[in-house]
């Protein structure tokens, strides 16, 4: 028995389709920001019913370009602990200061206090990351309370393409928002990532930021301190296939939930996430909290070594104020104890386009007999 943490699906026609794409790249000469990053910029904004859509090669970049934008520069930002290094280190390279705050226990995302308790005279934007596909049911109100202080709101998606609230699409809530098209997310295009926003200016400058800081419209003159974060070709030829599939994917990411939300309320020991009704939940993970007598490394070595199945890594096992690179800010373990505590206390379930129902099945009925 093998049952991997994650599968990458390239339906089989969509290959043949793509070796074609490819060799009218490489036939046209054009390799890096020509038609295929046009039409995959001009269908992301579609699906998301937003105005812009700008393509950069990955999605940290696509974090940083936004708030570099904004200006951040010995600002404070508001960031989840319990995240990727990739969000707080955006706000670092983009001259900003990071203000960590907490998380709330029943969605694993920032949590509305602690936001509330980090605001001072410096700050100037709110990130919020949409952990494992979940929008957080109260991401109105944190919206409000950005609006009410005058802060921008950023919303890191690379967790949520797809997920939706109330009929609202994850990257819709914020001033601008982050997609990554890393190969574990729920649609990928190797490298790359995705900025969207309906603010012209956020449209207008980030295409200036990934091509140099050169602005085109006055000549080759460098205007922004910007990078080479441009995207290729053949990125967005891969993308704008597996963009055709996502909401299938999620419908099929959702069907195996299914099966994992009925069968997991008969194990002890073991709780899926409480979801909002509201949410149409894209499943880039699939999260269950542990009791805290349960060793979490013995149940994944046992269900590796005895069942062939392997378990993703955690969301996050380690909150980002307790990462080595990190220490300079000045946090100690104990300042943010939700977040330790769910980073300490959860695993996530295999879950991929296409699985099996018996393999769904296979692995509760594995984690019973372990647990
Ligand atoms: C929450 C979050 N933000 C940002 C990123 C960075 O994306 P990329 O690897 O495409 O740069 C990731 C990647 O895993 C992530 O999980």
């Amino acid at each position: 028995m093998n049952i991997p943490p994650v599968k990458i699906c390239f339906p089989e026609q969509e290959i043949t389709k793509l070796k074609s794409a490819f060799e009218q790249i490489l036939k046209s000469g054009i390799l890096t920001s020509g038609k295929y990053v046009d039409e995959f910029e001009k269908n992301f904004a579609n699906y998301m019913g937003i105005k812009y859509a700008i393509a950069v090669n990955s999605g940290t970049s696509a974090i940083e370009i936004p708030l570099r934008i904004y200006g951040i520069e010995n600002k404070n930002v508001i960031v989840p602990t319990n995240t990727f290094f990739a969000t707080p280190a955006a706000v670092i390279h983009a001259g900003g200061k990071v203000k960590f705050a907490d998380a709330d226990p029943q969605t694993f995302c920032i949590s509305k206090e602690s936001i509330e308790k980090n605001i001072d005279k410096d700050t100037i934007g709110v990130i919020v990351v949409h952990i494992g596909g979940v929008i957080p049911p109260y991401i109105n109100e944190i919206k409000e309370i950005c609006e009410e202080n005058g802060l921008f709101l950023f919303e890191d998606c690379a967790h949520s393409h797809g997920s939706k609230l109330n009929g609202d699409m994850a990257g819709t809530f914020g001033d601008a928002s982050s997609f990554s098209f890393f190969p574990t997310k729920l649609m990928t295009s190797g490298e790359g990532g995705m900025i969207v926003s309906n603010d012209l200016n956020i449209d207008k400058r980030a295409r200036v930021f990934r091509n140099q800081g050169m602005s085109w419209e006055v000549g080759n003159i460098n205007v922004e301190m910007g990078y080479n974060w441009r995207i290729s070709e053949f990125h967005a030829a891969i993308g704008l296939s597996q963009l055709k599939f996502l909401d299938e994917f999620i419908e099929q990411r959702r069907r195996i939930a299914k099966i994992y939300d009925s069968r997991l309320k008969k194990v002890n020991g073991l709780e899926p996430l409480k979801l909002n009704k509201n949410l149409r939940h894209g499943y880039y993970k699939y999260i269950v909290k542990l009791d805290p007598e349960i060793d979490r490394d013995y149940i994944k070595k046992e269900l590796k070594e005895n069942y062939g199945v392997s378990l993703s890594g955690e969301v996050y096992d380690r909150p980002c104020h307790l990462q080595p690179v990190f220490h300079f800010l000045g946090y100690r373990e104990g300042d943010f104890p939700v977040s330790e505590s769910i980073c300490k206390q959860h695993i996530c379930l295999p879950i991929y386009p296409y699985m099996e129902e018996w393999e769904a099945n296979y692995v509760v009925d594995s984690l019973r007999e372990v647990i």
